[in-house]
């Protein structure tokens, strides 16, 4: 049987009378842009993350964008790191910013703020990458405590860093609800999280044309709001979350038991304390095989093992007239084309996660 990267089926099949209720009350409501679902979710994931403000944006890069924009980044300097989504960079140029990249951390494949040796940046945005909790006070102790901290939190919903959510630890965050997401939608969406009155005002016009009141725009925005449907369902899933992160965390607790003893086998970083990580994805780095031949036959055994990510930004082709694309990165480079992100669903069964381990295992040992 093929063990899927993510099923989502499995979910949709469990809890189907419940999305299916949801979704004709509130099509019944018909109040299918900003409806009261949407403020209910807002409210709801907002005491969740333990922040003033949630809004719901059309999806996680226009999360980032609109953070970003609300903030005032044109022309200004925005550091991220290497080994992200796209959508990471990309936000900070459709918000007129600069992008700035850093190399990451060996160990833990998070941002390495240490590592940048370029003029002091206007913004830092870290990414809680795989959903392990990144500890925002490391860019503070490199740029000061003043520095402006945005968290790309788009993989990282529930994870928690010296106990408060990822998504509560800076100016703001952008929160994806992709459907692959630990918390995802049915299509597109996404949310930003603040404290920042100032901010929420901002993004609230910004995602709306520009102005709050109909008819009246005061500055250029767009049209970027969460669908009413889509935060029904969110607000559901959003009351199991927790608990499918626990799942997701025995299946990759399993992961580490069948795999620890191999030596050619690089586990993910333990979660530091008095935190969770939310196991979004489970990604084990192979030093001395040959990554491509792995992951090609794990895929022909049925395995849907993949890659997060295989090109890091500075070497994708939209970025090729850039300065930041002359410099090196070595270890986000090398992990690159080391790394490979086993299946990992709430929904796994134990005995997957053992048939993907054994499976792996004949490989490297063939
Ligand atoms: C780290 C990261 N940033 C940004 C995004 C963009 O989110 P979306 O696909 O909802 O636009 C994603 C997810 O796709 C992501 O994983």
């Amino acid at each position: 049987m093929a063990i899927p990267l993510v099923n989502l089926q499995r979910n949709y099949q469990k809890y189907e009378s419940d999305y299916s209720r949801l979704l004709l009350e509130t099509a019944s409501s018909c109040q299918f842009i900003m409806g009261n679902a949407l403020k209910q979710f807002e409210a709801d994931f907002a005491e969740y993350l333990g922040v003033k403000h949630v809004l719901g944006v059309g999806s996680g890069t226009d999360a980032l964008t609109l953070l970003l924009k609300a903030h005032g980044v044109a022309g200004k300097t925005v550091l991220t790191q290497n080994n992200t989504f796209i959508a990471t960079a990309l936000a900070i140029g459709n918000a007129g910013g600069k992008i700035a990249l850093c190399d990451v951390d060996e160990q833990t494949y998070q941002i390495d703020a240490d590592s940048y040796t370029g003029p002091t940046p206007d913004v830092v945005m870290p990414v809680h990458l795989y959903g392990y909790p990144y500890d925002t006070e490391k860019i503070k102790a490199k740029f000061g405590n003043d520095i402006v901290i945005i968290e790309d939190a788009c993989q990282a919903h529930g994870s928690i860093l010296n106990g408060s959510r990822c998504g509560s630890l800076g100016l703001g965050a952008g929160f994806s609800f992709y459907p692959g997401k630990n918390l995802g939608a049915f299509g597109d969406g996404g949310a930003v999280a603040t404290n920042d009155d100032n901010l929420a005002e901002e993004i609230m016009a910004l995602r709306n044309w520009g102005g709050r009141i109909k008819y009246v725009h005061d500055r250029e925005g767009g049209n970027s709001r969460l669908d009413t449907l889509q935060a029904a369902i969110l607000g559901f899933k959003l009351s199991h979350l927790d608990a499918w992160n626990q799942l997701r965390n025995e299946r990759a607790e399993q992961y580490r038991q069948l795999l620890g003893d191999c030596q050619t086998i690089i586990l993910p970083p333990e979660t530091p304390a008095n935190s969770l990580q939310n196991c979004h994805l489970f990604v084990i780095r192979l030093k001395e095989h040959d990554r491509d031949q792995v992951l090609k036959q794990l895929n022909e055994q049925g395995i849907g093992a993949g890659i997060h990510y295989p090109v890091p930004i500075h070497l994708q082709k939209v970025y090729q007239n850039m300065e930041f694309a002359k410099q090196s990165f070595p270890v986000s480079t090398t992990i690159a084309g080391q790394i490979i992100s086993l299946p990992m669903f709430p929904e796994m069964a134990a005995s997957e996660t053992a048939t993907v381990a054994e499976t792996l295992l004949a490989i490297l040992n063939s």
